[in-house]
């Protein structure tokens, strides 16, 4: 089996950021959302991926080459604006061959992976497989109606009376019958060739489209809230480790990695937490939840549920919390104390200050 990730969008929900680090290469956990994505498959034991991006040289396909330790075959294909889920399957046909493929959002984080969901379409082998799961906003995303033995009657695609509960996530599965349906269906309402349409057309025609439901957490990391919601769950997996320095004035406390190079002095990093590679911590508490990025320094400050980019720096800043910091932002306490704000902010930044 092969995989298709789907890696090509602005990310604009997920501005600042987004401007300096395309979407799907921001980090939740310590590791870019597009990472996540590719271990997931090579997890369950794909190594042969296309991934779809908006430049074939651009910073994703450089990441994911550049990427040490990661040896799966990766093509990229170039996508050259966002014309849907469905047009993706279309422009990788030569890719795809005759081979049965799952296709991953990019941008979707499955805890603990999707290995169970392929397996259950290796037992049937169905047309095409989609991956639901029961959500409380069922108009946000698609949506899949089935019948009493599971099989999926109807589609709908963000729908303003949603039929059902049950969203469609992004782990399709298919057969190379998919590309019959992506050559036979035209444009949305929003103008783009909609994966939802072509499996609702395999539907449609009487084929055996199954659901697999999945019960763990399950995110598309489309928001920064999501980001930090993500970041959470996911860091609750942590293995601690430490292969960095931590003097005795400091305390590790619960599942804490401290990675190569990082220096801790007199400072508790309370677990589930990241240290980054090469980041400084003085005189401060760190975590619960918190991922530190690589070249941090927090000093003298209470950081947590948040997420640091690397090169970022925290200095004197009391309590921080719910909180994603970009790269080499820089947040510390005013040496005049003037008792004011004084902030330098980026376009399309949001900062929350207490009352
Ligand atoms: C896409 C699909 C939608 C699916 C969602 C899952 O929506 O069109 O059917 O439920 O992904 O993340 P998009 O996020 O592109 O709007």
């Amino acid at each position: 089996m092969k995989a298709l990730v789907l890696s090509g969008g602005a990310g604009s929900r997920l501005r600042p950021f987004s401007h300096t680090t395309p979407k799907q290469l921001v980090p939740v956990a310590g590791k870019p959302v597009l990472f996540h994505a590719l271990d997931a498959l090579t997890a369950a034991g794909i190594d042969d991926i296309g991934l779809i991006v908006s430049e074939a040289d651009g910073p994703v396909s450089r990441a994911v080459r550049e990427r040490p330790g990661f040896d799966a075959r990766v093509t990229c294909i170039a996508q050259d604006a966002p014309r849907g889920l469905a047009h993706c399957v279309l422009i990788a046909r030569d890719f795809l061959g005759d081979d049965d493929f799952t296709m991953y959002l990019g941008d979707n984080i499955f805890q603990g992976g999707i290995t169970d969901t392929l397996d259950a379409f290796r037992a049937r082998r169905p047309t095409a497989q989609l991956a639901v799961r029961k959500v409380t906003d069922p108009g946000s995303y698609g949506i899949a109606e089935l019948d009493a033995e599971g099989r999926v009657i109807a589609l709908q695609e963000k729908p303003e009376h949603p039929r059902s509960d049950l969203a469609i996530t992004g782990a399709y599965v298919f057969t190379s019958e998919i590309h019959e349906a992506v050559r036979a269906i035209g444009p949305s309402a929003r103008g783009e060739l909609e994966i939802t349409d072509a499996v609702q057309w395999l539907v449609s025609r009487g084929r055996t489209v199954t659901a697999h439901h999945f019960s763990r957490y399950w995110a598309d990391t489309g928001t920064l809230t999501d980001l930090l919601a993500c970041n959470k769950v996911l860091l609750q997996a942590l293995t601690p480790a430490v292969g960095g320095s931590v003097d005795e004035h400091s305390r590790l406390l619960g599942p804490v990695v401290v990675e190569e190079g990082a220096t801790l002095r007199a400072s508790v990093v309370e677990g589930p937490a990241i240290i980054g590679r090469h980041s400084t911590l003085v005189n401060c508490r760190v975590g619960p939840y918190s991922a530190v990025g690589a070249h941090c320094r927090i000093e003298a400050s209470d950081v947590a549920d948040s997420v640091l980019l690397d090169r970022s720096t925290v200095q004197g800043v009391g309590k921080l919390r719910g909180s994603i910091i970009g790269k080499s932002a820089d947040i510390r306490r005013d040496s005049a104390d003037s008792g004011c704000h004084k902030l330098l902010v980026g376009d399309n930044s949001r900062v929350f200050v207490p009352r």
